[in-house]
């Protein structure tokens, strides 16, 4: 899928490996950022497998016990990763707790541009392709980019977990 956002092409894509040399960069960018979301934080040495893996993901094949089908998304622009989602397809009960149905990340060098909305409504619209009608979507409420990105995409704030994780306190919201 391609869009225009401020001037510029952007395409969302499922992992290729001819994007070995931008997401390795990515990585770096990162640092000793937490690698979120969770597919920047599987080892990707081996590119190729890699990249097979998280198709397989997407079609619900070798699934580790920890993960329900979901699938990667990269944002592109000018044949850089510039951020990455994935959605999961279905919650299980502890998903539905915490976790919700997508996660976001925009690679630092290319934050403050307004990509995490794009990448939010993007990604909304490939859970509405495979009938979700309501998504959720959780986030800390110290992360005031992420909460405003949520809400941004018509999510509505329906609970509130207090002390999730010490002293941080999730925010679950509902896009319908
Ligand atoms: C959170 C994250 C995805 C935001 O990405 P980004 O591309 O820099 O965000 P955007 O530029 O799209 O900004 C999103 C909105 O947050 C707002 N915003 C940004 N920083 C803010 C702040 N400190 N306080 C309030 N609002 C803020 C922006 O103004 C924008 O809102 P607007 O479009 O209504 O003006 C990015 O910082 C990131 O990848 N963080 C690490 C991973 C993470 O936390 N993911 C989210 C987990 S739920």
């Amino acid at each position: 899928m391609e869009v225009k956002f401020n001037g510029e092409k952007y395409a969302l894509i499922t992992p290729e490996k001819t994007y070995e040399d931008s997401f390795n960069n990515y990585i770096k960018e990162l640092g000793s950022e937490e690698r979120y979301p969770y597919p920047l934080d599987i080892p990707a040495d081996d590119f190729q497998k890699y990249v097979e893996t998280l198709h397989n993901y997407s079609q619900g094949k070798d699934l580790p016990a920890w993960l329900v089908p979901n699938t990667t998304y990269w944002l592109i622009c000018n044949s850089e990763i510039v951020a990455c989602s994935h959605l999961r397809h279905e919650l299980n009960h502890q998903l539905k707790h915490a976790g919700g149905h997508i996660g976001l990340g925009v690679r630092p060098s290319f934050r403050g541009r307004g990509l995490s909305n794009l990448l939010l409504d993007l990604t909304i619209q490939q859970a509405r392709a495979i009938s979700i009608k309501e998504i959720h979507i959780h986030c800390f409420e110290d992360n005031l980019a992420s909460k405003q990105m949520i809400q941004n995409a018509g999510g509505l704030l329906t609970s509130r977990i207090d002390n999730y994780q010490a002293n941080l306190h999730l925010l679950r919201y509902v896009v319908s």
